[in-house]
């Protein structure tokens, strides 16, 4: 299930807000500048199936998103327990970074969470299948699926550069481990 905790960036473990409420979460994030979105969909296409089959099972959705967002493209990303590649993924952006546009994302399966840094608090998304956010340019962040993760996600984008993680050489995200 989904699930948005809020706490203090001067208090960890103390959240003002934990919330497994869409509607909530929505407008939580929302009053930050954050889209989230609960998509249930009527896409019948396997987690597993291969990139081209998923991005065109989603493609009217990903259409829809596209054009109010002006992305230009989309591809499918699936971390799956023992990928040998993962660790070095998950450390890449674990850490608290920005990056050049904005950070779009649809969950097929599974789960992880964009964890943003803002107005003096720390608001962990974790986002499950179905739901869709988007971490603005500049927005700092960090996102984690845990060491052993199995999740299928489509990333929209304008440009791959932007996907590059321009770090802040803040060590808070130590302090907030994924909730
Ligand atoms: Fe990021």
């Amino acid at each position: 299930m989904s699930r948005l905790t809020v706490t203090p960036e001067t208090a960890p473990g103390a959240p003002v807000l934990r919330t497994e409420e869409p509607e909530i979460i929505a407008k939580t994030l929302a009053e930050v500048g954050v889209r989230f979105e609960r998509w249930s969909l009527p896409v019948d296409v396997s987690p597993e199936a291969d990139a081209d089959t998923l991005l065109a099972a989603y493609r009217p959705h990903l259409d829809r998103l596209m054009g109010e967002a002006g992305a230009g493209t989309a591809d499918v990303i699936k971390m799956r327990p023992g990928n040998a590649a993962y660790p070095a993924m998950r450390q890449k952006f674990i850490d608290e970074h920005i990056h050049t546009e904005d950070e779009i994302r649809f969950f097929v399966s599974r789960s992880g969470n964009f964890i943003l840094h803002m107005n003096g608090h720390v608001y962990d998304a974790h986002c499950t299948a179905g739901d869709l956010i988007s971490v603005p340019a500049g927005i700092k962040h960090w996102f984690d699926a845990g060491a052993e993760p199995n999740a299928t996600v489509l990333r929209v984008f304008t440009d791959t550069t932007g996907w590059t993680p321009h770090y802040t050489g803040d060590t808070i995200s130590a302090l907030f481990p994924a909730a």
